[in-house]
């Protein structure tokens, strides 16, 4: 047990992501709030057994963008609850020996934003250089040929002031200007005020977007469409993003952000993870740092994107072990807030491979709420869609993967009480697809998250063993070993075809098998041979350590 002592708990513990408006509305308004959360800790520490909860933007906001468009950073909208419930919240957590991570949305504000009031109102504003400005060209023509992610271009004409203001993303969400030093000061008050308030870490919002070529140039064009995302995005994956993000200058501001977390580790080890969709694993691991002195992790988003088989899983796993830093901590997410449904991705069987994948590799697992459920991607009818991207790029939309969630099947799941509107429809599977009535199945995926979860607790190498993939497997098998000195080595092997298959590992001799997706083994292993029915994923506690 000694050496897991080394870890830290964002390395040994498991996120859950939690989308503040789905999750559960404590005051019948139809959309989630703080307080609901609060009640609902008692299912996110005991029953299913997760270490640090991640909100998703609960700051006031004109909800052009349901949050990451941010008036105030350090409030709370009415529609949440207000600070006091932000306290309690915070609280329970750490009274249940849980963590909680916020979101920190460092590009943009919303339009909304008294900094950008103040900065639109006149060129000679002191706030006019927190915020992108650039002068059209002639004939009005745009700044520059950079392209809002979510459609258009990234420049928004300011009529009063004669100047455009960049936007990556919606018009009401302004870029800041991070070369500014009071700006800076600014967002680094603002991680100040969250950390004096208790919380542990933050998830930082595109991380990568904050520094952009400060010369403006225009992005070049591709000799043919990439996507940057594991969707199409249109004409924005016709061009090679190399100004308008990622600017190499971006490194010094998460050595500062990471310091001024060091700073206040004394006590509490604090934590950053970044949202960086960067596919280049060597650029992508640079957001570590050199000296590991800048962002705890990137989140690392290829396993939403590979096929799912297990030649291509293998090679994933394997290029990110051999890029990371010395000492780097791996971790892997399979949904979130902007992507569509895990279950609906990969079917029901996958959705059972991705559950024994994602919290057996190593590295630290994010979950997505509904996610241990199967919740599927919701249709919405297009009268009631709320995702701005959605409304302007029909296809794009990331309502379905934002629904309720499905507590029990009384109407309105449990989640918001019966006969109230909620925000966006249920998924009308609630009746089936619910907790309460997963946990009364032995089977369900509900018990073999909590299985996997109690697993990860009771075995060190799980949580923090190294990673040995094994060589001699069946073509459609993805086997490896999580091993550590002195504790129980485990391995993990997932047949992903649709015929049964046999492990030969002669050290499987006498290991017991202590978990099957199937949910119905737990047995000696014979001869070094494993079986795998079609889809199973098993683990092996194996005899020697
Ligand atoms: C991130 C968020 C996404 C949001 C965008 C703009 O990608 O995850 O939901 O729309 O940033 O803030």
């Amino acid at each position: 047990m000694a050496k897991i002592l080394e870890s830290l708990w964002w390395q040994r513990g498991v996120i859950y992501q939690v989308y503040p408006r789905s999750f559960m509305d404590s005051n019948g308004d139809g959309a989630g709030d703080l307080a609901g959360i609060t009640s609902r800790l008692d299912y996110l520490a005991d029953t299913l057994g997760i270490d640090a909860v991640w909100l998703s933007p609960f700051y006031p906001s004109p909800m052009a963008d349901f949050g990451y468009d941010v008036m105030d950073y350090t409030d709370v909208d009415p529609i949440f609850g207000n600070l006091a419930d932000f306290d309690v919240l915070v609280r329970q957590i750490h009274q249940r020996d849980l963590k909680i991570i916020v979101d920190f949305v460092p590009n943009h504000t919303s339009d909304q934003h008294p900094w950008f009031v103040e900065a639109r109102a006149s060129r000679n504003s002191p706030k006019r250089d927190w915020y992108i400005w650039a002068e059209g060209g002639a004939d009005g023509a745009l700044p520059n040929n950079w392209l809002s992610i979510f459609g258009g271009p990234a420049w928004e004409w300011d009529a009063l002031s004669g100047q455009y203001y960049l936007h990556s993303f919606l018009r009401e969400q302004p870029d800041l200007n991070w070369r500014n030093p009071q700006l800076k000061a600014a967002m680094l008050d603002v991680l100040r005020t969250w950390l004096e308030r208790g919380v542990d870490g933050f998830r930082i919002d595109v991380a990568h977007y904050i520094m952009k070529d400060p010369f403006l140039r225009d992005n070049p064009l591709k000799a043919k469409a990439v996507q940057s995302l594991h969707k199409s995005l249109g004409e924005y994956d016709t061009q090679d993003h190399r100004y308008d993000k990622g600017h190499p200058d971006v490194h010094a501001i998460y050595k500062e952000i990471r310091k001024l977390l060091d700073d206040y580790s004394t006590h509490q080890p604090r934590f950053s993870v970044g949202e960086v969709h960067i596919f280049d694993w060597n650029q992508w691991a640079r957001y570590y740092g050199a000296n590991l002195d800048e962002l705890h992790m990137p989140f690392n988003f290829q396993l939403l994107g590979v096929e799912w088989q297990a030649r291509s899983i293998r090679r994933l796993v394997d290029s990110l072990e051999a890029v990371l830093p010395q000492g780097a901590w791996p971790n892997y997410v399979l949904g979130n807030h902007d992507e569509s449904r895990l279950t609906s991705r990969l079917g029901p069987q996958g959705a059972r491979q991705a559950a024994v994948l994602l919290l057996t590799l190593r590295g630290t697992p994010t979950l997505y709420y509904g996610d241990e459920i199967g919740m599927l991607e919701a249709q919405i009818p297009p009268e009631n869609q709320q995702d701005p991207w959605g409304l302007r790029v029909p296809g794009l939309g990331r309502d379905g993967c934002r629904t309720p969630m499905q507590w029990e099947d009384s109407p309105n799941g449990g989640f918001s009480p019966p006969g109230v509107r909620t925000w966006l429809p249920l998924c009308p599977d609630y009746l089936e697809v619910n907790v309460k009535s997963q946990l009364s199945h032995p089977d369900s995926l509900l018990n073999l998250y909590r299985q996997l979860l109690m697993l990860r607790k009771s075995f060190p190498s799980l949580q923090w063993g190294d990673y040995q993939p094994l060589d001699a497997t069946p073509e459609d098998c993805f086997a490896y070993l999580r091993t550590m000195a002195g504790e129980a080595h485990i391995l993990v092997a997932i047949n992903f075809s649709a015929h049964e298959l046999d492990l030969e590992y002669p050290e499987l001799s006498a290991g017991v098998v202590i978990l099957s997706n199937y949910m119905d083994r737990d047995e000696p292993v014979h001869e070094g041979r494993l079986s795998l029915r079609a889809h199973e994923g098993a683990l092996v506690k194996l005899a020697h350590v």
